[in-house]
């Protein structure tokens, strides 16, 4: 119902209650209440005596109602549901794929209190972020899995780009920086046979207006903090959501490469010296190639490495 009210409302000219009465079939007073439960979610509305109501401003929340028009929705957007707060969009998503909700759905939060990152560590999450996750069933082998995070940041990276005056690069794995600090971070969990991935969990957390922990400023910045203007949360997530259903029809499609070309023009890592910190080792050495899967081969002192998972850092 609150989809057609606003379906019905303008910004441009006043609706009286009774013709808003009138083309939904419902009582005035069920108007009003309508009315009063958008005010509450963040629509500014206001309201003369004989003229009726008029949108004078809409919330910056990728409601479902305030994106879905927007959305290509081939796959991916399909299903939006919006959380002011939540623990983690992550976990509520691997609830929803426990229930057998359809692929593409995405869950979406105002902010988090228990966001996670990788390797457990814990994702600031306040208000004025986007904090979303997506739910794939791509049907592709676990070690393709990378594939999949790849089309997520650079799907981030473009809508970034589209949005703002940055000029965003990718770190791998799949960490998004804009001068040299984090802007976004990709969680993606997986549920998988030998041969198989069953579903994947893609969570994206973007430092768009909100503050950043006073422990994380040397290594983490926002997009308006870099931009020193407020950047639009809803046609953000917009963009990202399009490109990331463009995207991953690509790997549905079985065209891996063009996502891995667009992902080596962002990341821009062939030839860099790097540091490595895994969980057992510690090495130093230079980029030569990243395979189809996503993984760094680097040339070492201990000769040729393919690295599959770790930090790394530029030297
Ligand atoms: C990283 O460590 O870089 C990955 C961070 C991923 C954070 C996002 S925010 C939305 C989703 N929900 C979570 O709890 N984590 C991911």
């Amino acid at each position: 119902m609150k989809n057609k009210v606003l379906g019905l409302l303008s910004e441009e000219y006043y609706l009286s209650g009774e013709k808003l009465a009138e083309k939904l079939g419902i009582s005035r007073t069920a108007v009003w209440k309508q009315i009063k439960s958008l005010k509450i979610k963040g629509y500014k509305i206001n309201s003369i005596k004989n003229k009726g109501y008029k949108i004078i401003s809409r919330p910056d929340k990728p409601y479902f109602e305030e994106v879905s028009n927007k959305l290509n929705k081939d796959i991916i957007g399909k299903n939006i549901l919006f959380f002011e707060k939540i623990d983690s969009t992550n976990l509520y998503a691997k609830k929803l794929v426990k229930e057998g909700v359809s692929e593409g759905y995405v869950v979406v939060a105002g902010m988090q209190e228990k966001g996670r990152g990788r390797k457990n560590r814990i994702w600031y999450s306040p208000d004025g972020g986007l904090w979303f996750s997506v739910i794939l069933y791509p049907r592709i082998p676990p070690q393709n899995a990378m594939i999949i995070t790849m089309a997520a940041s650079v799907s981030i990276v473009d809508a970034i780009i589209k949005n703002t005056n940055l000029k965003p690069v990718i770190k791998w794995p799949n960490d998004v920086l804009v001068r040299g600090k984090k802007v976004c971070g990709i969680l993606t969990e997986l549920d998988s046979e030998m041969d198989l991935i069953n579903s994947a969990v893609i969570g994206i957390g973007i430092n768009v207006n909100n503050s950043i922990s006073k422990k994380l400023k040397d290594i983490a910045t926002s997009i308006k903090f870099e931009t020193k203007n407020y950047c639009s949360i809803v046609e953000l997530f917009v963009d990202i959501i399009n490109n990331f259903d463009k995207n991953y029809r690509c790997i549905k499609l079985g065209d891996f490469k063009f996502i891995k070309d667009l992902w080596l023009s962002y990341a821009n890592i062939i030839g860099k010296n790097i540091r490595v910190d895994t969980e057992n080792l510690t090495f130093e050495g230079i980029v030569i190639d990243v395979d189809n899967e996503g993984c760094l081969i680097i040339e070492s002192s201990k000769g040729k490495i393919r690295l599959t998972c770790g930090d790394i850092r530029y030297i």
